[in-house]
């Protein structure tokens, strides 16, 4: 082999080193992330800022320059629950009982109003962050109803294990196989299976439990 032909076989080894190397230390970053300690709640009404359409007319920013309204101050309870009623009739869950549909409504704006109001300016930053399937994840954890079993956080209930930290207990694969079939660990379980959800909602679910640890 020629000299020149070495030192181009050399450099390409070493770019595809460097490329193995660094492709390594991304998955390590987003396997040692945390979000455990983040409100479910909260991650859920900045999805539905969006899904509910509320970011056709406002916007976060409230340094935005376009037509779009900032949302910031807050005004009293009924003026918030009857404008988001008004402005997004869209409820993202179907129920057949009117009182169910309700409860749903009610779920939102009070997802919204702890995202819009209630999370603190490091918080909002770490949701923002979050890669999108583990968001999905959160939101799908909320909106399928989970915390009225467990709880995340110090939110939901504890009829169900505490999940703060179940990344500790287990891994993707077995979160996966539980939703699809909870009974295969456990016969008598109260927990119902969640196998009528697509695949990839199943798979964002369990990479968002796998962040809590
Ligand atoms: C069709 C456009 C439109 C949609 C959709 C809409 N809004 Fe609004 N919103 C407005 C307008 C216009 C105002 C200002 C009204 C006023 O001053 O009384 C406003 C005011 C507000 C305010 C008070 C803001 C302040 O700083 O005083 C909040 C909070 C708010 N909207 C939240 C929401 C949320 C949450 C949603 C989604 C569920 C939503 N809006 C959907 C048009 C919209
Ligand atoms: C009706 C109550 C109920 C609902 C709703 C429910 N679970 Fe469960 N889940 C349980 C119970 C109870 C257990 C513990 C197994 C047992 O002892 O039956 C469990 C166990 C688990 C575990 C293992 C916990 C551990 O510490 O080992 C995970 C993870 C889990 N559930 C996730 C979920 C997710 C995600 C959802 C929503 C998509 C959900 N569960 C909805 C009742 C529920």
């Amino acid at each position: 082999m020629k000299r020149a032909q070495v030192l181009f076989l050399l450099i390409l080894i070493s770019f595809v080193f460097v490329a193995f190397t660094q492709e390594k230390t991304e998955e390590k970053k987003q396997k040692d992330v945390s979000y455990s300690h983040l409100n479910v709640a909260q991650i859920a009404g900045k999805r539905l800022f969006v899904l509910k359409k509320c970011s056709d007319c406002h916007t976060l920013d409230e340094e935005a320059k376009d037509d779009l309204t900032p949302v910031t101050d807050k005004r009293d309870d009924d003026w918030f629950a009857g404008h988001v009623k008004k402005e997004s009739p869209i409820v993202l869950r179907e129920e057949k009982s009117k009182r169910k549909q309700r409860r749903i409504l009610r779920d939102e704006i009070q997802a919204l109003d702890e995202f819009l109001y209630q999370t603190k300016p490091k918080e909002r930053e770490q949701i923002e962050s979050m890669p999108e399937n583990v968001f999905e994840g959160a939101y799908l954890v909320y909106q399928n109803n989970c915390l009225n079993c467990h709880s995340i956080a110090g939110l939901g209930k504890d009829i169900a294990p505490d999940l703060t930290e179940v990344a500790n207990r287990h891994d993707r694969q077995w979160f996966v196989a539980n939703l699809k079939d909870p009974k295969q660990f456990k016969e008598d379980t109260i927990m119902p299976s969640f196998a009528h959800l697509p695949e990839e909602n199943l798979e964002a679910i369990a990479d968002y439990l796998e962040t809590l640890k």
